[in-house]
């Protein structure tokens, strides 16, 4: 019988902490041994969002720990590894290093193999932990940094079809929820504050809802929150304000969705199985879960979220990215660097900045 790999993965790209063993199902899923997140939200609640340097800090003082934890709750010992994969971009530079030195380090001494993982691959990846699935397939990535529209072509295979001009989904609900003194985490807190307001309370702009082929942009949109916010007299207008606005993000990605899946349909001749995968921190959204369902039963598309565990940023999706390249021997040759910008299709063109055309 082949040997089932097993991976320890670290992830410290951003404010997540995050450390987990992982191994190989017989089915070609995985088999989550641990999968420890230590967040950081009481470190950056006072200041309504990341602060690199302070991150860098909470990153070093527990990794450690975290990573001890994953290995004693994996019951697995460092021997035991086929081999540890860290992030290594995009992110924060500062909190990048800490995962990455320690996952070489680790790595170097235990004579295992090192992976630098794409923190998005790990998330485009990240459905496969629990789900069996093959390429191609359509990615929707919507977290704070990124939003993307994606086709899954193979590993190391990516096209990226659509992406944000502007601010990432993500970025918008925590925009959203600063402006109205939601508190921080922002995504969630606009979720819990919309279920009590009214969604057809306000109407506000959908930027390039008919042109730019499935791009999405969202800086008109905050500004129009923060435009409104300046009338709301009472808690009921602002949860009416918040519901509009993550409404707003439903007929969007409603609309760009629909856009994306008539091109993966054309680009793959509908040769294959259509599959659509929702990934990164926004896809815990469960009103957003229910708004891209209907898109997908809609137009026919197997429609796929990871638990809510892998949909943040977690360390058993940077793991489990380390098996499949492991396997295919698709190893990194930029070990020693961590990056700031790693884009997951390198001929996608980078759509920001002044006097940009649609
Ligand atoms: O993937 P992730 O954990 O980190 C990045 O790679 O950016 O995504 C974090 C983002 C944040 O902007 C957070 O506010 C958003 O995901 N988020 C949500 C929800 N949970 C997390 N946005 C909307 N609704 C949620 N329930
Ligand atoms: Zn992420």
């Amino acid at each position: 019988m082949k040997k089932k790999l097993t991976f320890l993965g670290i992830e410290t790209s951003c404010d997540e902490t995050a450390a987990s063993v992982v191994q190989e199902n017989t089915d070609g899923t995985a088999l989550v041994l641990s999968n420890i997140v230590s967040s950081q939200i009481k470190e950056h609640k006072k200041f309504g969002g990341i602060v690199p340097e302070i991150a860098a800090r909470a990153h070093i003082e527990n990794i450690d720990l975290i990573i001890q934890e994953a290995i004693n709750k994996s019951k697995k010992k460092i021997e035991d590894l086929d081999g540890i994969a860290a992030t290594s971009g995009p992110g924060l530079i500062v909190c990048l290093n800490v995962g990455y030195s320690i996952g070489k380090s680790i790595s170097a001494f235990a004579r295992k193999k090192f992976l630098s993982i794409n923190h998005l691959e790990g998330h485009v990846l990240s459905p496969g932990i629990e789900n069996k699935i093959s390429f191609p397939y359509l990615v929707l990535l919507i977290s704070g940094g990124h939003s993307q529209f994606l086709i899954a072509k193979g590993l190391n295979n990516y096209k990226q079809i659509g992406t944000t001009i502007d601010d990432a989904v993500g970025e918008a609900f925590d925009k959203t929820a600063k402006i109205l003194d939601l508190g921080y985490p922002g995504g969630p807190n606009v979720e819990k504050f919309a279920k009590k307001g009214n969604k057809d309370s306000y109407e506000l702009p959908l930027p390039i809802i008919n042109k730019g082929g499935c791009n999405l942009s969202l800086a008109g949109l905050k500004t129009d929150i923060l435009r409104k916010s300046k009338n709301i007299k009472s808690n009921q207008e602002k949860y009416n304000l918040a519901a509009s606005f993550q409404e707003a993000i439903n007929k969007i990605l409603l609309k760009k969705t629909s856009i994306a899946m008539k091109q993966f349909d054309k680009e793959t001749s509908g040769k294959t199985s259509k599959l659509f995968v929702v990934v990164g921190g926004v896809a815990a959204n469960k009103s957003i879960r229910n708004n891209l369902k209907t898109i997908s039963k809609k137009m026919n598309f197997k429609c796929i979220f990871p638990s809510k565990e892998f949909c943040g940023d977690n360390a058993a999706m940077v793991a489990w990215a380390g098996i499949q390249r492991f396997k295919k021997k698709l190893f990194e040759k930029e070990n020693g660097v961590v990056r700031s910008r790693w884009p997951l299709d390198k001929n996608a063109p980078f759509l920001k900045g002044p006097g940009l055309k649609l």
